[in-house]
Parts: structure tokens; sequence; C-alpha cells
């Protein structure tokens, strides 16, 4: 049995607590929602949502390394009724994998991105800026953000123009594939392009000259060669998946602290800024976890089966981490320590990719345009509930 925090259920009548689970477009302020429940109950669970919520730093980090959870299933027995191709996709994600799946999932996708050639940020971005530019205006989000990581990758993995442009176009559908409730229509637009995709991705390895080491994981694991090359296939659509919500976030809000902070000097100061926007205004705001076997968290008993949304983005801003966490600090020493990207066996692989991508590609914007100005500071954001994405940021540069 589980004991709701009565300190909290008074505190919820007389604010009408919201749950932990919300849309980012409902809420105008998320982190007034964290700081209290940080200060009132930072393992609360949250009964109408059946769910665990985690909000203190050191809680989250106990969980992310409690090998007692696991990633839950979002299709238990297929029951979105993906395809062959898009099961498989879904079904073999490093992200999403848990045991010994996961330990081939993740020596897998490390490979693949051991096989990312180098690519200059600046120019791919100054090119997306002049093509996005209407008079001086551009919309950040749409002309760069939801395009220049994927690009990127693209790019590093040398992928023709026909493939490039065809993987571009249909990110945005198959990114669905991730969400735990899946509408018919995403799930039939999903199925309708996973064999295309499946098919160029897999054309596309034989330029990789990865045989030798596939054979060898095919090996270790006692797997066929088949079965290793759709897990890398899978893997490579992972880290499109991957780098177009999280990418296009950390490029939208590391833009509006870094001009309302103007945090933008130099080249140092505006990676400094990446840093703490990431911990500050994150584009990912929670992960889930589902236990697999009873434990404490401080004195709360999860049990078995239960539901655990971990609030990175309360973590981020716990004052027994960070000194004066609700300000922006570009100087403070341990802004790195933000939980924006995990920690434990599932931490994020691109970190310091993410990093620099958009460090590189705001100092392109600020080195070479000296007035930018947001034009509507009314930002909208995404109807999600794990990530925080403003929908457009108009801004005119000069
Ligand atoms: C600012 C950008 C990004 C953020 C905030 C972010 C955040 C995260 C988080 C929170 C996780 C771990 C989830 C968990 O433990 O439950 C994760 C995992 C992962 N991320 Fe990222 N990510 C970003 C960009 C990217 C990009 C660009 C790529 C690929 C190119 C990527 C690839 C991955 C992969 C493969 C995993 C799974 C790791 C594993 O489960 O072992 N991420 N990311």
């Amino acid at each position: 049995m589980k004991y709701p925090c009565v300190k909290l259920n008074n505190f919820a009548k007389k604010v009408n607590m919201i749950s932990s689970l919300f849309l980012q477009s409902d809420v105008p302020d998320p982190y007034l929602i964290y700081e209290n429940m940080l200060n009132i109950n930072p393992v609360y669970w949250d009964e109408p949502n059946k769910t665990w919520a985690i909000y203190s730093y050191k809680h989250c980090v106990e969980i992310l390394k409690n090998t007692k959870t696991h990633i839950p299933d979002i299709n238990p027995d297929n029951v979105q009724k993906l395809n062959t191709d898009a099961l498989y996709i879904l079904n073999n994600l490093t992200r999403l994998s848990n045991g010994v799946e996961h330990e081939i999932a993740k020596e897998i996708t490390t490979i693949i991105f051991s096989k990312m050639k180098s690519v200059e940020i600046g120019p791919v971005t100054a090119a997306l800026i002049q093509n996005g530019l209407v008079e001086n205006k551009i919309d950040w989000v749409d002309s760069i953000c939801k395009k220049l990581p994927v690009l990127i990758l693209l790019k590093s993995f040398s992928f023709d123009t026909n493939d490039s442009d065809f993987i571009s176009k249909k990110i945005e559908t198959i990114v669905k594939i991730m969400l735990p409730k899946k509408t018919v229509e995403e799930v039939n637009s999903i199925n309708e392009i996973s064999e295309d995709l499946f098919f160029i991705i897999k054309k596309h390895l034989s330029s990789l000259a990865l045989e030798s080491l596939l054979s060898s994981i095919a090996e270790k694991h006692k797997m066929t060669l088949e079965q290793v090359i759709k897990t890398v296939v899978s893997n490579l659509i992972g880290l499109f998946i991957q780098s177009y919500d999280a990418g296009r976030g950390i490029l939208s809000n590391a833009l509006l602290q870094i001009i309302q902070n103007k945090t933008f000097s130099n080249k140092k100061a505006i990676e400094k800024s990446v840093i703490e926007t990431l911990r500050f205004d994150p584009p990912i705001h929670n992960t889930r976890r589902i236990a697999t076997e009873d434990f404490f968290i401080g004195e709360s008993l999860i049990k078995k089966n239960d539901f655990i949304l971990i609030v990175l983005a309360s973590a981020n801003r716990d004052p027994e981490k960070f000194e004066n966490a609700f300000e922006f600090n570009i100087e403070r020493s341990n802004n790195f320590e933000n939980l924006t990207f995990g920690i434990g066996g599932h931490m994020c692989l691109a970190k310091y990719f993410s990093i620099q991508l958009a460090t590189e590609a705001l100092w392109l914007l600020f080195d070479e345009y000296k007035t930018i100005t947001i034009l509507d500071h009314n930002i909208q954001y995404e109807p999600m509930i794990n990530a925080r994405l403003p929908k457009n940021i108009w801004v005119s540069i000069l």
C-alpha cells in the first residue's frame, strides 16, 4: 500500500493540484510546479495517474541508476498494430530496450556513432538561415531547429541527396513511433513509410564498412548477421528520431536564454549558455521507468510494476544540488551536472554531439548577425508531456 503525502493532499486541495502528467502547452511555467513539489513532496504518488513522480535530484539519480527498474514497454503485444518493419524498429531501439537486448543495442549504437564523420556545422547553419529568411525575419524553429540536427547526421553518414530528402521529409512522421499513445492515423502513417525507410537505411549500410565489426558482434552474442544488421538499421533510424525533438529543443531554448541573458559575447559564453540552458530550461523534462522489484526511495516503498516518472527538469532546479537554482547563471561551477541527458545505463549517447551542435549553430548566428531580436515573446509550446519545445520563435536578424 502506498501513502500519498498528507501534506500534499492539503496543498493539492488548496491550489487545485496539477497532475504530475501535463501537456507543456497547457502550463505557462512548469518550474513553479516543480518548485512546489520539491518543497512539499519530492517523491510523490500521483493516484489519478497511478504513477510515482520523482522531483528531487538525489532521488532522480537513485532511480536512474537503480537496476530494479526497466524502460516501460510502450507497445505491449503490439496493441498499436504497427507493421513488421515499424515493429522491428521500435523493438530494437537502444533507448527503449532493457537487459541484455539493451547491452547489445547500445554496443551497436556506439559503433554506429564511431562511424560518423565530422561535419562543419557553421556552413550548414548559414545555408539554412539564408533559405529561411523572409526579408530579415526567420522562424528559428521551422527553418533551423527542425532541420539542422537531422541534416548534420545525414551528412555525417554521407547519405546522398535523394535519401537525405526522403528521410528529412519523413522524420516528423517516424518520430511518432516513440509516442506511448498513438492515434490510428499516426500508426497508419508510420506503417506507410517504415518499409521504405528500412530499405533505404539498410542499402546505405554497405557504404559504412561495418562488415567485420558486425560479424564479430553476431559471433559474440550468438545472433545471425541478419539480426545484427536489422538492429543496426533500427538504431540508425533511432539516431534520427532521437536527434529530432531533443536537438530541436536545445537549439530553441538556448536561443531564448542567450537573448534574454545577453550571454553571446564569444563562443565560450555560447557553450556555457547551452549547458546552463540544459539545466535551466531543458528540452526534455522527464523520462519513465517501471519497477521490476520492490525497493525503497527514501521512505517510500516502490512496488514491483509501479510506474515512475523521473522529472529531470525539476531535479535540475533542486537547491540542494544547484546554488540559486532558479537563476540562469552560466558561471555556476556545476551546471554540467544537470540531469537532462539522464545518468546511468541509459544515459544519452549524444551528450557532447548535442552540445557541440547547438554551440556551433548559435555561435554562427551571433557571430554573423549583430542584432537578433525576438519578434513575439508569447512563446507557445508543443502539446507534449515529456518535452518542452517552442512551436515557433520568430526573430529578426540584422
Ligand atoms: C539536447 C539534446 C538531447 C537530449 C536532452 C537528450 C536526452 C536524452 C535522455 C534523457 C536520454 C535517456 C533517457 C532515459 O534514461 O530514460 C537519452 C537517451 C538517448 N539519446 Fe539523447 N538526447 C539528446 C540528443 C540526442 C541525439 C542528437 C541523439 C542521437 C544522435 C541521441 C541519442 C540517444 C540515444 C541513442 C539514447 C539511448 C541511450 C540508451 O538507452 O542506452 N540523443 N537522451
